[in-house]
């Protein structure tokens, strides 16, 4: 394998679920860096039809508190409440992404006949974005583990930065790994080379 291919594959391998965080950034991180990189992410991350329907926040400090702040407060459940406390007191930051559903809608109007099959390819190319996230702050020296409080997370968004026509897809907390990654079991599903 060429060099570059061996090391972005290991990139995506070292990646793991960090729940146990510091709030503070690693040595020498700022977070216009975090900034930048999603950016990057969101512009070079392909979705169908070259839609474009990908967006991205990058929230630390108040935004970032206020935000898990209102998801363990609306939560119903105590059972529920623990991701969100950790995410609002030991992160440092959350990544949330979204997509502009509006642009969903209009490949819809376009190609009727595949109309269904949409909204599963935009939360593709999310997904995409969302590993292409964690793997790049992980190299950072970040921690991370990917959230799903979406609609409560929504709605704590400041509507000034956010448009009617934007949903979450999944959000990204991070902070300094304060503890290893657990222990992780793998399937071998070997891949045929069949030629
Ligand atoms: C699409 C997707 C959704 C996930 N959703 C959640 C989630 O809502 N909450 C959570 O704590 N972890 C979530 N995870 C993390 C997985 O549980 C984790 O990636 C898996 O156990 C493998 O561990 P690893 O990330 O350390 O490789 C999600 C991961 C993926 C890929």
């Amino acid at each position: 394998m060429s060099s570059k291919a061996a090391s972005f594959v290991e990139a995506i391998a070292s990646r793991r679920t960090i729940y146990s965080l510091k709030p503070v950034l690693p040595e020498k991180v700022e977070l216009k860096e975090v900034q930048q990189i999603v950016q990057d992410i969101i512009k070079h991350t392909p979705t169908c039809f070259n839609s474009q329907g990908n967006r991205a926040l990058a929230l630390s400090g108040e935004s970032h508190k206020r935000v898990w702040d209102h998801v363990y407060q609306t939560l119903p459940l105590e059972k529920f409440k623990a991701k969100p406390l950790a995410a609002r007191d030991d992160a440092v930051g959350t990544v949330v992404f979204l997509v502009k559903d509006s642009k969903t809608k209009e490949l819809q109007e376009r190609f009727p006949i595949r109309a269904d099959i949409f909204p599963e390819l935009i939360a593709h190319s999310s997904g995409s974005a969302q590993l292409s996230t964690w793997t790049a702050l992980e190299l950072l020296g970040f921690g991370a583990n990917l959230q799903h409080f979406n609609d409560l997370i929504l709605q704590a968004l400041p509507k000034d930065v956010i448009e009617d026509d934007w949903s979450v897809q999944g959000q990204l907390v991070f902070g300094l790994p304060a503890a290893a990654a657990g222990e992780k079991a793998f399937d071998e599903n070997e891949v045929p080379l069949l030629v």
